[in-house]
């Protein structure tokens, strides 16, 4: 990676990005080979937040329509139309000036705390009818937006039914997918990307941290030639001055090389049915842990105070305030041990690099057992 990013230093380092590059075209031609099938146009950035704001500009530009609807339990970036979107409390404060108009929040796909109270499978998905509900009774829904694996909001895994329905609605309605696999892309879910564990083509695909491994800041908006070739008489309003910019493209390349030589996908699902199956023990044993799901190498743990109720340690409001987390103190208990766990609200996330060995999950999840006894001692009695 490193020897990638200096070589390209040396050959072109910089040129503006109107220039096409040789480093460009060998970018966008790997990500023929993993993206799903027929994404196969590529705007290319630096965050996360820009892949998302690329992605609302475009749903908007190419339907004509501009209301977007996003989900409670999300986060989707820190500029004015990724932080409207967002679902989660970090959105409250930019609000009401700083949101843009025209984005809606509807219900996740959250089995655990479903928020309409009932249970997979009888349910019917009806998480999925009432994202049909709101676009029948909106009207001028450019797009739906979704973390196919919720991420930093505690590892939500949707039912096997819920994209290829939700697939199907937007289709239906002429209303586009874009799937936000800023987190759950590049191997994290034991696939090169979240979709393609239910065979779903979203319309647009944004990505960013694993595609460099983070080496080098570079997000990309992926879409279908049908959309790119809107742009071909309709002008592309979506510059900056690093985009595409070589040292990052050269990265790109070079990462997914290196996902492939070390065959990390594969690494990723194997070792993910092992952490997964220790992270099933702890919550065995604890009971602070009400839940705990994943897929590949990207595991969530809820805390609750009490399993009957699923009622949470803190709410939203602590977490603004500033109030310690139960989270935080069993995190920060991991941390003395040299084991880090990102935290949000209740939710802990075991997300490691895809180079993880055995050995190196035991120590996290022996680090992780001993810590939660300190939650465990704040559970209500029955
Ligand atoms: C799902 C998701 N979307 C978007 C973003 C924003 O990406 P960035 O921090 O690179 O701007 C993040 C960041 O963590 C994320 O997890």
């Amino acid at each position: 990676m490193i020897d990638a990013i200096c070589e390209q230093a040396k050959k072109l380092p910089f040129v503006a990005p109107a220039f096409g590059t040789e480093v460009r075209a060998e970018l966008s031609k790997s990500l023929l080979d993993v993206m799903p099938q027929g994404l196969e146009k590529f705007f290319y950035a630096t965050s996360g937040t820009e892949a998302n704001e690329a992605a609302i500009k475009i749903a908007r530009q190419f339907t004509g329509k501009y209301k977007i609807i996003s989900r409670y339990t999300s986060y989707h970036g820190s500029t004015a139309g990724s932080m409207s979107l967002t679902g989660d409390p970090r959105r409250y404060m930019i609000e009401p000036a700083g949101t843009i108009q025209g984005a809606l929040h509807g219900p996740d796909a959250y089995c655990y705390q479903c928020p309409f109270g009932l249970n997979y499978p009888d349910c019917g998905i009806a998480c999925a009818d009432y994202i049909e509900h709101m676009i029948e009774h909106e009207s001028n829904v450019a797009a739906v937006i979704v973390e196919p694996v919720v991420g930093s909001n505690g590892v939500i895994v949707p039912p096997d039914e819920y994209l290829p329905r939700l697939r199907e609605i937007t289709r239906k309605h002429g209303v586009l997918l874009i799937c936000d696999e800023v987190m759950s892309g590049w191997g994290r879910t034991g696939e090169w990307f979240a979709v393609d564990n239910w065979k779903v083509k979203p319309d647009i695909l944004s990505t960013a941290k694993g595609i460099t491994g983070a080496y080098i800041p570079l997000s990309i908006t992926a879409t279908t030639r049908e959309i790119s070739d809107y742009y071909e008489d309709h002008y592309f309003a979506l510059g900056h001055t690093y985009e595409a910019h070589p040292l990052t493209l050269a990265a790109g390349v070079a990462a997914i090389q290196e996902y492939k030589r070390l065959d990390l996908i594969k690494h990723a699902k194997k070792l993910g049915e092992y952490m997964g199956k220790q992270l099933r023990a702890l919550k065995d044993k604890h009971a602070s842990v009400g839940d705990v799901r994943g897929l590949g190498l990207f595991w969530g743990i809820e805390l609750v105070r009490n399993r009957k109720t699923r009622a949470w340690f803190n709410t939203r409001e602590d977490k603004l305030q500033g109030k310690p987390m139960m989270v935080d103190r069993v995190a920060n208990d991991c941390m003395n041990n040299g084991v880090y766990f990102s935290t949000w609200l209740n939710y802990i996330v075991a997300a490691p690099p895809l180079i993880i060995s055995e050995e190196e999950i035991d120590r996290g999840m022996a680090a992780l057992d001993k810590s939660l006894t300190l939650a465990d001692k704040e559970v209500e009695s029955a």
